[in-house]
């Protein structure tokens, strides 16, 4: 097998569509090599005392691991210097990063989720990051949080690593899902995937089904819908999956099919959702897009949501078109 490595993925896209400017390629590769250590860090487990709370709390009121904290770490540092960015933010900072004054600024704004699926790292289940990547507005100088309120159709490039029994990173730049294994003795990404597509139908389906009395009923018709099996109105059996690390689910979907819900629910009255828009589901609908799926809240396209505020939630429906297309109709009728 002729060996691509992530580099010379991106040049020769450069050389082909002309739509990878260095710049951005040269973020890419940053957050790629940023994804190798905590891949390394995770790794390590209990060895490497990385694992248990950090004793801290984030802007969203979430206990942080010692690994969301040593993860933004390695992100913050990997991608200050490079001269590419403007300014990041994260899951776990409660306002953004401007690149500090002694390094050359760039003209990207970077988003992540340094660590999806914290409630995993102790137990060693799969685990990842999650990235987004916007342009500055023309014209910025002092990069604020009114820069980064742009919607997800302006995003130029996403993607996302995850920490499983190997080590994956997922990225599109627009023009389509390509996927890269990191070889471990070489410390190398190295293309395994091009230009995946997420099947259309799917027998499959993600939710957390413990926050069922909590649901709203286009979700609850939808989801007793798929459980009433083959001698329901679906006239086929559904299968039910949920790891708890989006990054986890979405990629088992993205090789699969299937859809994933994290619905908004009657709980807290006016509060759509668990997700955060700007590092998880921007991020995971445009890649969703990108291989052939959909990505609504449930009434809108996720990609065209307008953002108010950095770390807004939203709820999320996405993976195979048909599935989300008819959750979405539920919502609409
Ligand atoms: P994070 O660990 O970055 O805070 O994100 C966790 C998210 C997501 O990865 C996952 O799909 C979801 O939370 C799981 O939620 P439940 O614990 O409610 O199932
Ligand atoms: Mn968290
Ligand atoms: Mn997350
Ligand atoms: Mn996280």
């Amino acid at each position: 097998m002729k060996r691509i490595s992530l580099t010379q993925h991106l040049i020769e896209q450069q050389r082909l569509h002309n739509k990878i400017p260095s710049e951005l390629r040269l973020l890419i590769e940053v957050v790629g090599r940023a994804c190798k250590s905590i891949s390394h860090a995770v790794g390590k487990g209990a060895l490497g005392e990385v694992l248990g709370s950090a004793g801290s709390e984030n802007v969203q009121g979430e206990v942080q691991k010692k690994l969301d904290v040593i993860s933004n770490e390695i992100l913050l540092e990997a991608n200050e210097w490079g001269g590419h960015l403007a300014a990041m933010a994260s899951e776990e900072m409660e306002t953004i990063h401007r690149i500090p004054n002694r390094y050359p600024k760039g003209e990207y704004l970077l988003m992540f989720d340094p660590l999806d699926g914290s409630s995993n790292i102790d137990v060693n289940v799969s685990i990842g990051t999650i990235f987004s990547v916007l342009k500055a507005p023309e014209g910025m100088t002092e990069p604020t949080e009114q820069d980064f309120m742009q919607p997800g159709t302006r995003q130029v490039a996403a993607g996302y690593a995850v920490y499983g029994p190997q080590t994956v990173l997922v990225l599109t730049t627009g023009d389509g899902v390509h996927c890269f294994t990191l070889d471990r003795e070489m410390g190398a990404w190295v293309l395994t995937q091009k230009d995946i597509k997420i099947p259309e139908d799917t027998k499959e389906f993600a939710i957390n089904a413990s926050n069922q009395r909590h649901w709203f009923p286009p979700v609850k018709r939808y989801v007793d819908e798929m459980l009433a099996g083959s001698t329901g109105v679906r006239g086929k059996d559904f299968n039910m999956r949920w790891i708890a690390s989006m990054v986890a689910d979405v990629h088992r979907i993205l090789n699969r099919g299937g859809i994933f819900m994290y619905p908004a629910d009657a709980r807290e009255p006016n509060k759509p959702g668990k997700l955060r828009l700007m590092y998880e589901a921007n991020p995971m609908a445009f890649i969703v897009e990108q291989a052939g799926g959909a990505a609504t809240d449930g009434t809108r396209r996720i990609l065209d949501i307008q953002p108010e505020k950095l770390h807004q939630r939203v709820a999320v429906f996405l993976g195979s078109k048909n599935e989300v297309d008819l959750v979405t109709s539920y919502h609409q009728q």
